[in-house]
């Protein structure tokens, strides 16, 4: 069943379908829009030969000049220089203000493209067709569009909306475990913050999940584009509400940071983050043990690590400091009182969150 979603931005509006086969529907679907006949369509090499041909044939047959544009896979294409090969291949390819830049990829993909097509000509049509779980429910969703800068992730971007994202759960059985189970712990933060019965409902179909069942992951995916949305729509630049969607971040950066990037997929990262999130809320009495015990028992299920490796804490606690939120140097700890709830804490004191490091250390003491 495909089911659309329209984010609701006045001029800025789009829909988002989610459905099997929905890719070889962009053809007709940008045709619909309006556009000019030119596009160009950038994925990695890996996600062009997998995914590739039914997205440029639908193209083609509905009549558009396609132009296909290559760029390294993963974190590697969020640099300048791909940016700058990607402008001048679309000026080689004669792309207008009237144009059209796809995104077929992953997150790292879509957040180039969608900058490409954020500053070529100052702004052109932009489609997302994202193929990895994180992309699906989350990095295509909202308009944050950007590169990073050698010295710090994500820095250089701008806000740009798509004018149509297309997501196909199929394209999922391709993902690597590790790719697929990083991109499930976004999921599960929806549910944590926004929807306790979309919670409940992951709960109990986790065999489902796990082993991709197409149906069980149409619906799931279709539930978190709709949770992303409705933040997005309340709060397109990110003043207050967008911060929700940070959940499990503020510690799951640190962890990426004082590891290298290198220990953990990103997910991986934030599942340890939303299980300290979740600790660091009892701890101060804002959420009570079952909530606590629900989100570790899921991401668990999951297979997805809820238990810290030895580390330095004191360097954990200096990298949430850095952290890009901060206001004032006030780090925001979104916490859920409750599933389906969330709230922002300025005041957390160091020993609570040097507490729960401690007791999700294995090997470490406490509970
Ligand atoms: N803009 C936003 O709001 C937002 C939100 C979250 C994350 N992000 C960004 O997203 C990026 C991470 O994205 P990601 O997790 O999707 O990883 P990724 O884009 O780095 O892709 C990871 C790998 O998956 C491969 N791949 C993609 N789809 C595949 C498929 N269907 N089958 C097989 N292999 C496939 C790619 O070739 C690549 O090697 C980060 O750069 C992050 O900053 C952006
Ligand atoms: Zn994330």
């Amino acid at each position: 069943m495909t089911h659309e979603i329209t984010v609701h931005l006045g001029p800025r509006s789009y829909p988002i379908v989610v459905g099997v086969g929905v890719l070889a529907s962009v053809g007709a679907r940008l045709r619909a829009l309006d556009v000019g006949s030119r596009v160009a369509l950038v994925a990695d090499p890996a996600v062009r030969r997998l995914h590739g041909a039914r997205v440029a044939d639908s193209l083609r047959a509905a009549g558009f000049t396609l132009s296909e544009i290559s760029v390294p896979e993963g974190e590697s294409a969020k640099a300048l220089a791909v940016a700058e090969r990607c402008w001048d291949a679309l000026l080689g390819a004669g792309i207008d203000r009237t144009s059209t830049v796809l995104a077929l990829g992953g997150g790292a993909v879509g957040d180039l493209a969608g900058f490409v097509a954020a500053t070529y000509m100052r702004g052109i049509n932009f489609v997302q067709l994202p193929t990895t779980m994180l992309a699906q429910v989350d990095a295509s969703i909202g308009g944050k569009t950007g590169i990073d800068h050698p010295r710090a992730k994500n820095l250089i971007g701008a806000f740009h909306q798509p004018r149509l994202v297309l997501v196909d759960p199929g394209v999922v059985a391709t993902l690597s475990d590790r790719e697929f189970r990083s991109g499930l712990a976004e999921v599960v933060k929806h549910g944590i913050v926004a929807d306790e019965a979309y919670f409940a409902d992951i709960e109990r179909h986790v065999g489902e999940v796990l082993a991709r069942d197409v149906p069980t992951l149409e619906r799931l995916i279709a539930g978190s584009c709709r949770i992303k949305a409705s933040v997005v729509e309340r709060d397109e630049q990110e003043a207050e509400l967008r911060a929700v969607l940070n959940y499990g971040h503020t510690i799951g950066h640190a962890l990426e940071a004082v590891t290298g990037y290198a220990r953990w997929a990103h997910g991986e990262a934030v599942s340890v983050g939303m299980v300290a999130a979740a600790r660091l809320a009892h701890r101060l009495g804002v959420a009570g043990a079952e909530t606590v015990k629900r989100q570790e028992h899921l991401l668990e299920a999951l297979g997805l690590p809820v238990r810290l490796p030895p580390l330095d804490h004191a360097a954990i606690l200096a990298a949430i400091g850095r952290d890009k939120k901060s206001r004032d140097g006030k780090v925001p700890f979104v916490l859920a009182p409750r599933l389906g709830q969330f709230r922002l804490v300025f005041d957390v004191p160091a020993d609570a969150v040097l507490g729960v490091l401690a007791e999700l250390t294995t090997g470490g003491n406490a509970a």
